[in-house]
Order: structure tokens, then sequence, then C-alpha cells
């Protein structure tokens, strides 16, 4: 990348309202936002990633004074645990404001003079429903009251959840404000107006150049084909918000200056770094890029009200706005009682936040269809992807490589593969630029899955063995480590801790994108660590709990043993079942710790044996098991299969001694019966050892 072709590229994700936790249904876009703008930053553009808190409106203030707190007190605290979350989950913004800063009421008063200077903004009364108690006029989410079609109580201002009839506040049977219980009178006020039909133009032109996603743009076109209307901006005192200039008494709705917060977030980060000029990027002829990332939920402020703003003001608009879907659990709604309203706190108490990352992006598109997190194929995924294909690839060939001397080999014994290695990431960085990071994630397993075959095919845990192949075991391992490497590279977006911990083993000084086209050759190399754990579905069972366990606190009521979704995810078989809450614990590479102790009577029950292997062979069909006849003494044989042939080659197995589980119920597989088990030690495929009694000793002896 030469500075002529970095681009400038300044990324948004939608500001969280300043009242309420984040959880997964705000990660899918932050995640997806972090993705993205990681993988813009990995090939060398400057792109830079702000957000911030929205802090204003009235259910910000009503729950600082129900908590017997300011406002801004309020929303300190929940900008910290906010910051804290994001940060857990590696979204990495560049900076992260509040909609309450000097830099907004600054920018929310210059955008709305120049609308107002221009003629775009209209005053008039209009009538409200006010709570007389409280002294407050009333939003439609506060007044309930009885349908006036079918009479069902308890009905939200705008539409009857019992008939499906749809009708203004003012309609409603015996209503009564949510805040007081008053029943709420009418009141007339002055109110101020953005004039958006004078915009029509502008935006039947703006909303079809390339910015809005096809379908997003389809849905506008029928709501500028029927007209627009203007747009309230205004509200009455009290309201936690900035006051409007020359209007006292009066403040902007929250959703006035909540999207110039992106603006004040960029402007906070300009004031304090040399190398970003705000009118760069935000003048009309700017040759910077700018992005928004939303939810489809709140398409119209970022597409129609926004864009007016913006030109009406003098600033430049969106290069694009990227809407996503919803997300959903288990194909339902996200619900609090299903213990699916999962927040990010909760699901960092279980579990590790690059599952979540990975899962994201291996279904993510650039549509706005609603995403649906399955639960059961979470744990798969993220286990069959990145512990059994990703990290096994490095698991399997570091330690040969440390041990041979800790530098990889001096030439590479694969270029072509390599070389295919490099080439793909070509493709992969085109889907990721889509946003189209599904299949970006196919494109690298597909890679995974070869580097797995050829690692599989070359066995060098079996030439280890043979003595004078060292240089070959180096050689296969170096071809191993050089894929994962570039494996790593393209996922470094998904999964930055992941690539830091490749990039400290593997002494790497950053994995930006075009360092993957230098082959690793004589590159000293560490010790490898274990990278990720499995993921446990008792902890998925844990987290589904914990948020049934808050809705308790919350309401009161004790929580539910198992609700629905809990129910279907137990149902799964787990890895060695476990008490519900209590996942087991797991050692770093993923193999778990058995901490219960057992009596001795017990562990008296297990027939442990000496065996002599009188016969090694594979198993036709089976990728990890090898046959073995076992002779355990007093002229008995045993037939055992057992899973090592990723550990040893037949061959050199045939004569030896080990140990043998002698009264293991016998167990029937595919291929046979299995009358017994060997005894190994280790964590697993190629790194296995069985179990081997000094000569002497005989078969049939037991092992005491
Ligand atoms: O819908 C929401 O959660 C809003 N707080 C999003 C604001 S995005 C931007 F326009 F500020
Ligand atoms: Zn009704």
């Amino acid at each position: 990348m030469t500075e002529s072709n970095a681009r400038k590229i300044l990324v948004t994700s939608a500001l969280p309202y300043a009242n309420g936790s984040i959880h997964l249904g705000h990660l899918l876009e932050y995640i997806q936002t972090d993705i993205w703008v990681r993988f813009q930053k990995s090939r060398g553009h400057q792109c830079t990633y702000v957000c911030a808190d929205d802090a204003h409106g009235t259910a910000i203030m009503l729950r600082a004074e129900k908590e017997g707190i300011t406002p801004e007190q309020l929303i300190a605290n929940v900008k910290a645990e906010h910051e804290a979350d994001f940060a857990a989950f590696h979204i990495a913004f560049d900076h992260f404001h509040s909609t309450h800063s000097d830099e907004n009421r600054e920018l929310a008063e210059y955008i709305y003079t120049a609308c107002r200077d221009k003629g775009h903004i209209a005053v008039r009364r209009i009538k409200q429903l006010y709570d007389p108690v409280k002294s407050l006029f009333l939003a439609d989410r506060y007044i309930k009251g009885e349908c006036p079609k079918c009479g069902a109580g308890d009905q939200y201002g705008d539409n009857c959840e019992a008939c499906g009839a749809t009708y203004t506040p003012a309609d409603l049977v015996n209503p009564y404000s949510v805040i007081s219980g008053a029943t709420p009178i009418e009141k007339e006020s002055e109110h101020y107006f953005f004039k958006l039909p004078d915009f029509q133009a502008f935006l039947q032109e703006w909303t079809r150049s390339g910015t809005l996603q096809e379908e997003v743009a389809n849905k506008l076109a029928e709501w500028l084909d029927s007209g627009l209307q203007e747009w309230d901006i205004s509200r009455d005192a009290p309201y936690f918000g900035f006051e409007i200039p020359d209007a006292p008494g009066k403040f902007f709705y929250v959703w006035l200056d909540a999207p110039i917060g992106y603006m004040a977030s960029f402007k906070y980060l300009c004031d304090r770094r040399d190398d970003l000029d705000f009118d760069e990027y935000w003048r009309p002829d700017s040759n910077a890029e700018v992005y928004h990332f939303i939810g489809k939920d709140i398409i119209n402020f970022h597409a129609l009200f926004w864009p007016s703003m913006l030109s009406a003001a003098g600033f430049r608009t969106p290069t694009a706005v990227n809407a996503h879907g919803f997300v959903t659990v288990n194909g339902a709604k996200m619900s609090k009682s299903r213990g699916t309203f999962i927040k990010a706190r909760t699901f960092l108490n279980h579990l590790n936040p690059s599952y979540l990352r990975y899962y994201f992006a291996a279904k993510l598109g650039s549509s706005v269809d609603d995403f649906d997190l399955n639960l059961e194929d979470f744990v798969q995924r993220v286990n069959a992807d990145l512990v059994n294909k990703l990290v096994n690839i490095a698991s399997r060939t570091a330690n040969f490589v440390v041990k041979g001397g800790g530098v990889l080999s001096a030439e590479c014994a694969e270029p072509e593969m390599v070389q295919a290695f490099i080439d793909r990431g070509d493709v992969i960085a085109e889907l990721y630029e889509k946003r189209e990071f599904g299949r970006a994630m196919k494109e690298i397993m597909a890679l995974a899955d070869r580097a797995n075959e050829y690692i599989q095919l070359k066995a060098p845990w079996a030439m280890n063995k043979e003595p004078g192949r060292e240089a070959e075991v180096l050689a296969v391992c170096s071809v191993a480590l050089n894929c994962f490497r570039q494996l790593m590279t393209y996922l470094a977006p998904v999964l930055p801790e992941l690539a830091a911990k490749t990039q400290a083993f593997m002494k790497l000084d950053d994995l930006a994108w075009d360092s993957r086209k230098t082959i690793l050759l004589g590159h000293a190399i560490d010790g490898f660590t274990p990278m990720l754990a499995r993921a446990e579905l008792s902890k998925v069972e844990a987290i589904l709990q914990e948020t049934q366990s808050e809705l308790a606190k919350e309401t009161g009521l004790a929580a539910p043993a198992a609700a629905a979704s809990t129910t279907k995810v137990a149902a799964v078989k787990d890895k060695p079942a476990k008490s519900k809450n209590k996942g087991p614990e797991l050692r770093e590479d993923g193999t778990e710790v058995i901490a219960d102790t057992i009596e001795f009577a017990d562990f008296a029950k297990v027939d442990l044996r000496i065996a002599r292997i009188v016969r090694a062979e594979h198993v036709e069909g089976a990728e990890k098991l090898l046959q073995l006849t076992l002779d355990i003494g007093n002229n008995e044989t045993r037939n055992v299969f057992s899973g090592i042939k990723a550990a040893y080659a037949p061959q050199d197995l045939q004569g030896k001694l080990t140990v043998v589980v002698a009264n293991l119920a016998p167990r029937k597989m595919k291929f046979g019966v299995s009358e017994g088990m060997v005894l190994a030690a280790g964590p697993g495929g190629a790194d296995l050892w069985l179990l081997e009694p000094h000569e002497g000793a005989q078969p049939g002896m037991r092992v005491l």
C-alpha cells in the first residue's frame, strides 16, 4: 500500500442508548463493523472507527430520576459499562464519545441554524397528550388504555395487540400515563419541524445513487412515492438534551442530535490527532469515504433525515449506509423469559468472545436478512472450524519445529501450495470489502482443510519416530506453519485475540494483509501455547440460566427451572454430562480437568493390566482408529479399537507393552466390537503417548 492509494475511511456504528446494557442484538452490529474496520486497517487504509453513547431523551431523564441520580451521572455510569463491554468483545473504536458533549452541542446548533437560515424549519402549534401530574408531554409509548375497537385493556397508544387495530393515543378509552397513572389531558404547544418534503428530489436521487442496499432503496422508494412528512424535531421542557437556539424551553428531539454524534465523536478525535482533518472528511467535495453501519429499524433516520440535514448544512453525505437485520436466537425473537435476551456481560461471564465474533462472521452477509443465532449450531461450528480445523494446524506441527531447534526450514518444501494460500487472499479481500464475511470464512476454512489434509498425509509425528528424518519433519511443519500464518492473516479482523497469540508465538511484526506475501524461511518461532479451548454447550446453558435469573431479579419472580430454549439446548448431548450450571473445567488447550475425586473402592473396580500389542492395523474407513490385538496374559487376546492413528504408525506399535482397562464393558462400534481400552497420555491428535511399561513386566500382570 502506498500513500497514494491508501483510502481515508470514516466508519460508524449506531449509537447505543445510554440507559441500557449492551446485548447480543447490539453486538451483531459492532462486531460486523469492527471486522470491516480491522480489515481496512490491515489493508493499509486510514480507517477511523467512531461511536458514542446516545445520551439524550425522556427515557434517560426518567431512569435517572428513578435511580435518584442526575442524568449526567447516569450517562457517565452507563458509558463506563458500555466501554468495558465493547473492549471485552475486542471492538476497537478509535474513539467512543457521548452525544451529551460540547462537540455535539456545537455541531447540532450549527446544522440546525444552517437548516433554519435556509428556510427548512417550520414552527407551528400542535396538540399532544400531557401528564398533568408529572407536567410532561407524553410520547405514545408512555400512554396506555383500552382498545377503542375491541376493548382490550393495557394497550399502547398506537395499536392493539389483541385485535390488531391501529389508532392514535387520543382514541384510547380510559387512557392513563404509564409514568404517573394520571389521566392525560390534551395540551397545545409550539413545535419545530424539519421540512423533509423540501428534499424530495434530492432524496429520490440520493437513495438510488449506490448508497443503499437494493432492498433498502426499494423500501424507501415506497415512502418517497407516497410523499414525505415534516419531521417534528423539538420537545418541550423538561427534557434531557440541548436547548434549541433562540427557542427557550424547547429542546432538540434525541434523534436530531444522535447522528450528529457521529461527527462529534470524530471531531473530538480530530482535535487531538494531527493526522486527521475534520473538514477533509466532511466538506461536500471530500474524497474521503463515510460509512454508517446500522440496524434496519433505523433506516429512515439515516437515509432520509440525515442526508437531507447534511446537505442543507453544506456537508458531504455518507458514501453508504449499511443496514443489517435483527438477531433471533434459536429462530425466535430474543426474549427475556426464554433466557435469550442475552447481555454482553452475561455472555462474557461464561464464554470466550472470540466464539461469538467468529460465529457472527461465519453467517453474516451483506443483506438485511435477520440473523439467527442457533445455540447448538454455534457451539458445533466454533469447535469444528476454530478448534478442530484452524488451531489444530499449529498445535500438530509447532512443537516439532520447536524441538527441532525453533527455526523454520530455509526452503519451502511446497512452494505451490503456499503460493495458492497467498493468492487466495485477493478473493478473500474482495469478500471482506463487500461485507460478505460468511463467504470469506468459507474460503478460509477450505484452505484450512487443505492444510490439514497435507499434514495428515505427511504425518510428521510418524516421520519423527524414524531417525534421520528430522529435516523432513521440519520441512513439513514449516509448510504447515506458513499456511497457518496465511490463515491467521485472513482471520485477524475476526479473531484479533488469536491473531495476537499467533504473532507472539510466530514472532511476527504484524499480520497486515500484504505481509502474507513473504514466505517465512529460516524464521525463528517461539514455543506454542494453547490458543483456544473448546466451546461447551453447558456454558451456553449457564448463560440462558443467568439471563433468566436477571429477569427474576428485575421482576421479583423466581426464575423458571428451564424455559423453552434452555430445554432444547440441554437436550443436546454435551461432552461428558455435567451438572447443569457447572460446566467442565478446561485446560487452555480444551482438554478437560477432572476435578472431582473418587473413592478408592471405585478405583479398585478398574482392572488395569499389562498387555502386549501383538498386531496393529489400519481400519478401513476410519479416520482416527487403529485396530489392536492385545495379549493380556492367561492365553487371552483382546480386540481393541483405539483413537491413536494420528500419533502412531501401526508398525511402530507391534510388540510393545502397554496398559489396558481389561474389564471395560465391550462396546459395539461401526468397525467391530472393542473389548477394552489402552491408556495413553497427552492432549490428543498427534500429541498422544501410549503408556509403555518397562520390559520385564509381563502381559496379564495387574497394574496396582
Ligand atoms: O436505535 C438506537 O438505539 C439509537 N440510539 C441509534 C442512534 S444511531 C445514530 F443516529 F445516532
Ligand atoms: Zn383491540
